[in-house]
């Protein structure tokens, strides 16, 4: 095979390896290397120019010329094709509107919560837990319940034996507190609770309380007073007035109940349906602590004294943010939670 016949099969073979050739930034140099590189090819079939007859010189330097210059352009329309391609994969257009992320919200009951404790932590109350699974003697014992207190009945409570019950309130968390440590003692116990209620629009299995206990020398009831009325009126207003309704709890003598001025009618009544026309909402229970509690706790009732109180977290929320069925809080519904996005 003569020279000429061989640069013709090496153009065919260019030919045909152009023609399946990917157009990738590797594969498109390696062919330039292989056809146009120093050692390429084509610089080879030049170098034999030499020996080459020379009538046919002439000849041979067209041919090679015109192979050369395909090679050239072939690879600079590669080039061309390569840039168009990554041009295409990389283009962002910055004017399609973006893709929302999906945005969470803090549930209602957290953030009823969150603000009533931070209220309390200003005024240097300390956080304490205590479980949800507790002892008969935590939960009611302790606190002063006589063994046959309807407290204690299977309706509220739910037993898990007879010595061991779901906790029925956050009460339990003020003994466990004075068990470990010594007065004076300023805790916020908030947490789960459980009752075996007929579940209705106000009424729950599960809910929260946040519990409050003060012990000192010389606490007064003035003390419980002045702390309750700070709190009501930063977490409700300065518009909302209070009053405290003598009551009964085992575990605090005297003991009452706090209702707040109704902030839907101003405290007018009427046919209010937030304070069903009396004015008066009720939200919290509280008292001095009973000296027997103290006693079953190891702290001296001689030498100190103090106040507790306790309030239910899924009520100040359904007051606080008109949500007038309990279930919607435990439903899990996203219209519903959506709307408190912007608390
Ligand atoms: N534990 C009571 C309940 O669940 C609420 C309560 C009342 C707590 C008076 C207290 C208190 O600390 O002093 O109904």
């Amino acid at each position: 095979m003569d020279i000429f016949d061989e640069v013709k099969d090496s153009i065919d073979q260019f030919h045909q390896e152009l023609s399946e050739l990917d157009v990738e930034e590797r594969a498109i140099e390696d062919f330039r290397i292989k056809y146009l590189g120093k050692n390429g090819i084509i610089s080879n079939y030049f170098n034999k120019f030499g020996q080459i007859p020379n009538d046919k010189k002439k000849e041979f330097g067209k041919l090679m010329n015109s192979f050369k210059n395909e090679a050239n352009q072939a690879i600079e329309s590669l080039h061309q094709k390569l840039n168009e391609k990554q041009t295409k994969q990389e283009f962002f257009d910055y004017t399609l509107p973006g893709v929302k992320p999906v945005e969470g919200s803090i549930h209602p009951l957290s953030k009823t919560m969150d603000d009533i404790a931070s209220i309390f932590q200003d005024m240097g109350f300390s956080t304490e837990l205590g479980p949800e699974i507790e002892t008969d003697y935590y939960n009611f014992q302790a606190l002063n319940f006589p063994e046959n207190h309807p407290a204690r009945d299977a309706q509220d409570t739910f037993f898990v034996d007879d010595k061991v019950v779901l906790r029925t309130h956050t009460s339990p968390i003020q003994v466990r507190t004075m068990e470990k440590q010594k007065p004076p003692i300023r805790i916020l116990a908030p947490g789960r609770t459980f009752r075996n209620e007929a579940i209705d629009a106000s009424h729950y299995c599960t809910f929260h309380q946040i519990e409050g206990l003060y012990i000192d020398e010389d606490v007064t009831f003035s003390e419980l007073k002045t702390t309750l009325y700070l709190f009501v009126k930063k977490y409700f207003g300065e518009d909302v007035a209070l009053r405290f309704r003598p009551s009964f709890f085992p575990f605090t003598e005297p003991s009452a109940e706090v209702d707040i001025s109704c902030f839907k009618c101003g405290g007018i009544g009427d046919d209010c349906s937030l304070c069903k026309g009396s004015g008066w909402l009720e939200i919290l229970g509280c008292g001095m602590v009973d000296p027997n509690v103290f006693k079953s706790s190891g702290i001296d009732p001689e030498k100190y004294t103090g106040y507790a109180f306790g309030m239910g977290i899924e009520r100040i929320a359904m007051l606080k943010y008109g949500i007038d069925d309990i279930r919607l809080l435990y439903g899990s519904d996203k219209r519903f939670l959506q709307q408190f996005k912007q608390l």
